[in-house]
C-alpha cells in the first residue's frame, strides 16, 4: 500500500465543497448523443464506518484481508457489467465502497445505487484526480469498445482500448493500487485450438478488439513483472444478462433473442445456426470477477485466467426457447460481418487453473439452465 494513499480525511473539506456543485457530463457514445444533462452527486466521501456494518463483509474477508474502507473505482460502469459488479461488491463492503464512472449518461438505477462520476478514460488528468480525491484502492477497468463495434470503428477501438488502458495502467502503477481488467475469448484467433482452449496457447486474433486485448494482457503482465503492479485479468466468454443490454459484441444475439422471443415470438439471428461459442450467465461472471479481485495474491499462479461455463449454437438456443417458452417461436438466420468474428473464436475455454487457484465454480452450465434463468428473470421485466 503506497504512502500517498488513505488520505481521505485530508480531502474531506475539499470533497464536500467540490461535490456540492452539480456535475455536468455528456453522453458521447450513447445512441442519442450528443446530449448533456445535470445531476447531483451523492454518497461520498466514502464513509468508512458504514462499511463495517455491511452485512456481508465477512464473506469478502474470507478471501483475504480486505482493509477497512476499501474503495473500488469502476471505469465504463454504465455498460453491461458495471452495475452488476458494483452491486456485488457493495452488498459486501457497503454502498460507498464502489465509485462508478463512465462517459455515458447513467441510468436512474446507477445514480440511485451509489456514487457516480463522469470520467473519460482518455482524460488521464481527470482520472488521476478522481483516484486521488476518492482515495481509491483498486480499479476495475471496464471501459471498452467491444468486438463488433470495434470492427465498425477501429480507430475508436484503438484509442479507447489501448490509450485508455495505458492511462489506467500508469495511474495504478503510480499509486501502487490493484488493477483488474477483464479480457475475452476474443484474444484467441483462427489458429488457436477451438475446444477447451488453454490459458497459454497460440494467440493471433484478427479483430481490433482481440488485438487490443492481447496488448492489454501483455502490458498488465509486463507492469506486474517490472513494477510489481498487482494486475489481475480473466477471459470472459460471451456474457448473457437479463438486466442489462450488451454494448456491441459478437455474442449479443444470445441476449437479444430472449427479448425478441417475448415481444415478437421470433428472432432474426446475425450468426449462422451452427456458430458454436463459449457463453456464461452474468451472475457467474460477476462472482468470478469478485472472487479473483479479492483472492489472496499467494493463491494466484498467473495473471490472466480463462473462465468457462457452457457452449451452444444459435439453433440449440432456439430449440430450447421453443421447448421452454413457445413451440411457435420462429428463428431466421441472416449472418453478417459478426459471423466472421465468431468463426475465429473458441467453442469452449479450459478454466481448470481458475478453479484450482481461486475456486472458480460456475452455477449455470447448460443452455437449458440458462434459458430457464433468463425467462424467469425477464418475466419480472416484461
Ligand atoms: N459483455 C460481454 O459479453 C463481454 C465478453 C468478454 C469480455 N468482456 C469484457 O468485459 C468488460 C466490460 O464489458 P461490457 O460488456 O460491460 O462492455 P459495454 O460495451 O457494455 O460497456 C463499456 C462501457 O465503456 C464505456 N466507455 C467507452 N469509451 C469510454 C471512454 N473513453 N471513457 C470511459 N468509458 C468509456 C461505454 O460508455 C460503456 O458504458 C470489457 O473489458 C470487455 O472486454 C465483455
Amino acid at each position: 500500500m503506497s504512502a500517498c494513499r488513505k488520505t481521505s480525511s485530508l480531502f474531506a473539506p475539499f470533497l464536500r465543497a467540490y461535490h456540492s456543485k452539480p456535475l455536468s457530463y455528456s453522453a458521447r457514445l450513447s445512441p442519442a448523443s450528443p446530449r448533456s444533462r445535470t445531476v447531483s452527486r451523492s454518497g461520498y466521501p466514502f464513509p468508512r464506518a458504514s462499511l463495517l456494518s455491511s452485512s456481508g463483509f465477512d464473506s469478502v474477508r474470507q478471501f483475504s484481508s480486505i482493509p477497512e474502507g476499501y474503495k473500488v473505482l469502476i471505469t465504463g460502469g454504465c455498460g453491461q457489467l458495471g452495475l452488476a459488479i458494483a452491486d456485488n461488491i457493495r452488498s459486501q463492503l457497503g454502498k460507498n465502497s464502489v465509485l462508478l464512472t463512465d462517459i455515458k449518461e447513467p441510468s436512474e438505477s446507477i445514480i440511485s445505487s451509489g456514487p457516480f462520476e463522469y470520467c473519460d478514460v482518455l482524460d488521464q488528468a481527470k482520472l488521476k484526480k478522481i483516484v486521488s480525491d476518492y482515495d481509491i484502492d483498486c480499479i476495475i477497468h471496464l471501459s471498452i469498445i467491444l468486438s463488433a463495434l470495434g470492427e465498425k470503428n477501429p480507430h475508436l477501438a484503438l484509442n479507447v482500448n489501448i490509450n485508455g488502458f495505458q492511462n489506467v495502467l500508469d495511474i495504478s502503477k503510480e499509486r501502487n493500487i490493484r488493477l483488474m481488467c477483464p479480457s475475452t475469448m476474443g484474444v484467441f484467433g483462427p489458429t488457436s485450438p477451438k475446444t477447451l482452449t488453454p490459458d497459454l496457447t497460440i494467440m493471433r486474433p484478427n479483430t481490433i478488439y482481440g488485438i487490443t486485448k492481447v496488448h492489454m494482457e501483455l502490458m498488465g503482465e509486463y507492469y506486474a513483472q517490472k513494477y510489481n503492479l498487482d494486475f489481475r485479468s480473466l477471459r470472459y466468454p460471451g456474457i448473457i444478462s437479463a438486466d442489462s443490454l450488451p454494448g456491441g459484441g459478437t455474442t449479443d444475439y444470445a441476449v437479444d433473442i430472449f427479448h425478441s422471443a417475448i415481444s415478437q415470438n421470433s428472432f432474426s439471428c446475425f450468426l449462422k445456426p451452427n456458430a458454436r461459442l463459449a457463453m456464461m450467465y452474468l451472475d457467474d461472471c460477476i462472482d468470478a470477477t469478485v472472487q479473483l479481485l479479492f483472492a489472496p495474491s499467494e493463491k494466484l499462479s498467473q495473471k490472466v485466467y480463462n473462465i468457462n461455463a457452457m457452449s451452444f449454437t444459435p439453433s440449440e438456443l432456439a430449440a430450447e426457447i421453443k421447448s421452454q417458452f413457445s413451440p411457435d417461436f420462429k428463428m431466421s438466420y441472416n449472418p453478417d460481418y459478426r459471423q466472421e468474428i465468431a468463426d475465429t473464436w473458441p467453442f469452449s475455454l479450459d478454466s481448470r487453473k481458475a478453479s484450482e487457484d481461486w475456486g472458480f465454480n460456475p452455477k449455470i452450465t447448460s443452455v437449458k439452465e440458462l434459458t430457464t434463468k433468463m425467462f424467469n428473470e425477464l418475466s419480472n421485466h416484461h
